[in-house]
């Protein structure tokens, strides 16, 4: 079953009807397109973007989100304050005012920074050099992805001996979160089309349900099973022994292993660490920051209340109780089983870390 609801103009052999692109660069508008994953899965609503506010707020929102789909739009963001500078009249202090703001939208997933950075110093060769290498970030993330996939399930399959494997996943990390494939969704897709993959627990990730909105979505269009359950039924599906891994995706991951990744991973890793069995971080290399040492040098961004103090709209604390809504946590290195990147493998609980992969 596909469901292939988000309309893409990318015609690339290696695309299938079933690969979601949440940001791409319409030529045609001049504008980044996204598809707004606030409205799934009930509605496929797209939003052309042609201002770094409109960006910044497409970010905070969440419209546009996970780590690698983040550096894509930071990428793309400065090819936005370019053209808006352009429109506007802006001098070059304004422009890079308007880069800034877009580079610090959301301070967790390093991968923003990093697509800024990465096509920053090309300002100087002009705007289409800029959208040039912000569109060979998305293949770079593509390809990586299908890479790092393939190198977490054959490090699976070597240490489980079932016929077919059952998976618990936290947040989205799919082609939603990335230019496509996926990072930890993207390992249960490659164990899923060599036939080894049984069931996926998908944790419905409080509180905006990227779990059960976006991640039960891209599983159901791939036909892959799976169940959405509470978080708070995390730890007991993993200590009652009913999966064999746990595989997230992150936001950043330290010079040490340390990974920031959607509030709750810290949970099932705790939980597959008493259970003996492992978590796999699945990311592209752009999600490791070599230049923060550990974890406690990550900033873990603290959302609105507002999210977790009202349900569909309605007040659900009393009035004047206060929320405390950090969006990440960090899973320290000694209960990171394995990082999987498209540089290779690292095992931190067993002493490798990404600086061994630099
Ligand atoms: O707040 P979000 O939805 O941007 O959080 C996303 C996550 O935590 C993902 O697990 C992470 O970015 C990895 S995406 C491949």
């Amino acid at each position: 079953m596909c469901l292939g609801v988000f309309v893409t103009n990318d015609q690339r052999p290696d695309r299938t009807a079933c690969d979601l692109v949440p940001i791409a660069w319409d030529e045609v508008a001049g504008a980044v397109r996204l598809l707004d994953q606030t409205a799934l899965p009930g509605r496929a609503d797209q939003r052309l973007v042609r201002s770094t506010a409109d960006l910044v707020q497409a970010i905070a929102e969440l419209a546009v989100r996970g780590a690698p789909s983040l550096g894509i739009a930071g990428a793309l963001g400065v090819v936005v304050a370019v053209d808006e500078a352009a429109r506007e009249g802006w001098d070059e202090a304004r422009r890079d005012a308007a880069i800034d703001a877009v580079r610090g939208a959301r301070p967790t997933a390093v991968n923003l920074a990093w697509g800024v950075d990465q096509v920053r110093p090309l300002l100087g060769q002009g705007r289409d050099a800029v959208l040039a290498a912000a569109l060979a970030l998305t293949e770079d993330n593509l390809a990586a992805n299908r890479e790092l996939s393939r190198r977490a399930a054959d490090w699976l399959l070597e240490r489980i001996d079932r016929p077919r494997l059952r998976a618990i996943t936290h947040c989205n990390a799919g082609a939603l979160a990335t230019a496509g494939w996926g990072t930890a969704l993207g390992v249960l897709r490659d164990l899923h089309e060599r036939g080894r993959l049984e069931l996926v627990y998908a944790d419905e990730t409080r509180p905006l349900l990227q779990g059960a909105r976006l991640t039960a979505y891209e599983l159901a269009a791939l036909g892959i099973p799976h169940v959405v359950q509470v978080d708070s039924a995390a730890s007991s599906t993993i200590l009652r022994g009913l999966v064999d891994f746990a595989v997230v995706g992150a936001d950043r991951i330290a010079a040490n292993g340390d990974t920031a990744n959607k509030v709750g991973t810290l949970g099932l890793a705790l939980a597959c660490d008493a259970a003996g069995i492992p978590l796999v971080v699945a990311a592209p290399w752009s999600t490791v920051d070599l230049s923060t040492a550990d974890g406690s040098g990550i900033v873990v961004e603290q959302r609105g209340s507002q999210e977790i103090l009202q349900w569909a709209g309605e007040r659900t604390a009393p009035e004047g109780t206060q929320g405390f809504n950090p969006a990440f946590d960090v899973t320290p290195s000694r209960w990171v089983s394995v990082i999987a990147t498209e540089r290779g493998v690292v095992e931190p609980a067993h002493g490798t870390t990404p600086r061994d992969l630099a």
